[in-house]
């Protein structure tokens, strides 16, 4: 075993900034990095060899960035949950326990919750939230998101432009909302949306890395602010919920209901994370995935025809209902591959809690590991041809354990991943019979990625009535997504 103090394969610190310009280089395209990284060094690359270079952990002494992809590693992360700790997403800008501003404590709850707990406690809190995302209790989900895309069908025009990204993001905040509160937000519920985007792409900014101070004008002040509104509006919402009468069949009624066997339930801090991080992790990265989806099928004519013709085949213009989702595998097939092609979470970080054995190196504690799920789906040794987009793959392969991961896998499996199943396949079905999405001639698709992955700047579309034109989507296309998909 290769032992030292960070002993993986890397890059030397950039020439002229040091190891800042490795992390510079790193918020500014993290696939791109991490991409060349592995083809340079294998699957397993530090940042920067010898370590010393620390932009996630929340823990002070943070001995390197490793970046790690392929179903070995994956399955040495996922299985050993209490080797692999997962920190609040604020990361270095909250470390646990700093309790001690008041200014700061928003901080605490911004994208913590079951993410910021560990062992036992993580479990604790796993037990008490699996029943609001129980198979069954989806299924009661049903009905809200064929309303609220029926909603928003009703608003498109044919023959106009809609930015199709902003779209989804806003049918899947409607989705959550009413799924957690049992009633919209309306404009609450948007200005929540709206404040945690705007968070997460400050998150991801330099100066908040490299000038984490409370000043005016500094990026990490508008983070602070920000995480402050979406926390006083959170509260706003449960205290409303919790006036009308707590009990109801929606998520956070079964929150608040739940205790385990003892009796204990949810503290009020923790129910407050726990709401934000069901409301965060469950809108967006559907929104990616669903956006993904349309844009892929705009670009392949041949796989959207098929598509149509089996949902016409089954459905006849009306929204799926459960016992018709067995008989379209291709619409799983589209869903699976556009998340293999595109995860909509690209990466997952953990902090290693004591030393241990990674692919033949002695990995020392504290080590910050991202692994990259999109790498791992690219590569052509589990899926041939990796960057094309074949949903008709899905017919005929079922991947093994940790070769297809885009909900991740062990113990901290996406707890959503039934319910965006469930999400995906009602509006892909209900957008895809009653319209067709030209891409706009000339536009530039690249990545943006932070805690996600979506197209920089949306995708914007001319949304034609379903008149079945297929050849005519498809369009000359700039931008890096060429990297990413054979097009
Ligand atoms: C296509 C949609 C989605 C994708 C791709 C996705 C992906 C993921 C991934 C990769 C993780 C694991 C993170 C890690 O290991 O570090 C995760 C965790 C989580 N997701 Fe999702 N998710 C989706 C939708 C949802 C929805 C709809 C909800 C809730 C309604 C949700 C709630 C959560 C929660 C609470 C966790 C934390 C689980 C834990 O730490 O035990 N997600 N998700």
């Amino acid at each position: 075993m290769k032992q030292s103090a960070f002993p993986f394969p890397g890059p030397r610190p950039n020439r002229i900034l040091g190891r800042s310009g490795n992390i510079l280089q790193l918020l500014r395209d993290p696939l791109g990095v991490m991409g060349r990284l592995f083809e340079s060094y294998g699957p397993l690359a530090a940042l920067v060899a010898g370590g010393r270079t620390h932009f996630y952990s929340p823990l002070p002494d943070c001995p390197g960035t490793v970046f790690a992809c392929g179903t070995e590693q994956m399955r040495q992360v996922v299985t050993q949950p209490d080797l692999f700790h997962h920190y609040a997403a604020s990361g270095r800008l909250y470390p646990p326990g700093d309790d001690v501003s008041p200014r700061r404590r928003a901080l605490k709850h911004w994208g913590a919750g079951l993410f910021a707990v560990n062992g036992e406690e993580h479990r604790r809190h796993r037990r008490l939230m699996l029943p609001a995302l129980h198979k069954q209790r989806i299924a009661g989900y049903l009905p809200v998101m064929v309303e609220e895309t029926q909603r928003m069908l009703d608003r498109w025009r044919p023959d106009t432009r809609r930015d199709v990204q902003a779209d989804m993001v806003g049918l899947t905040m409607a989705i959550v909302l009413r799924s957690l509160f049992g009633a919209g937000g309306g404009e609450t519920a948007r200005r929540i949306g709206h404040a945690l985007e705007e968070s997460l792409q400050v998150l991801f900014k330099p100066a908040t890395t490299f000038l984490p101070f409370d000043l005016p004008g500094l990026p990490y002040h508008r983070f602070i602010n920000l995480a402050e509104e979406i926390d006083g509006e959170m509260r706003r919402l449960i205290a409303q919920k919790r006036a009308e009468g707590a009990a109801g069949e929606d998520m956070l009624g079964m929150l608040l209901a739940a205790h385990d066997e003892g009796g204990a339930r949810f503290t009020e801090e923790e129910l407050l994370a726990n709401v934000m991080l069901l409301f965060s992790a469950g809108h967006e990265t559907t929104a990616n995935a669903l956006t993904w989806a349309l844009f892929l099928l705009s670009q392949h004519p041949a796989a959207l025809a098929a598509l149509f013709d089996e949902l016409d085949g089954a459905l006849h213009d009306g929204a799926p209902d459960l016992e018709q989702l067995p008989a379209l595998p291709l619409l799983e097939g589209v869903i699976h591959e556009s998340m293999r092609l595109l995860p909509p979470v690209p990466w997952i970080p953990r902090v290693v809690a004591r030393p241990v054995e990674l692919g033949g190196y002695l990995c020392p504690a504290g080590t910050e590991l991202l692994f990259s799920i999109y790498h791992t789906h690219h590569l052509p040794e589990l899926y041939p041809e990796p960057q094309r987009f074949e949903p008709q793959r899905w017919l005929g392969i079922r991947p093994a354990p940790y070769e297809y991961v885009p909900f991740s896998a062990g113990s901290r499996t996406c707890i959503g991943a039934g319910f965006a199943m469930l999400e995906m396949k009602v509006v892909l079905a209900m957008i895809l019979q009653r319209f067709r999405l030209e891409l706009v001639p000339g536009w530039r698709v690249d990545r943006s990625v932070t805690a996600t992955l979506t197209p920089k700047g949306g995708l914007p579309v001319i949304v034609r009535e379903q008149d079945r034109q297929w050849g005519r989507g498809p369009a000359a296309l700039r931008g890096n997504i060429r990297e990413m998909v054979a097009l």
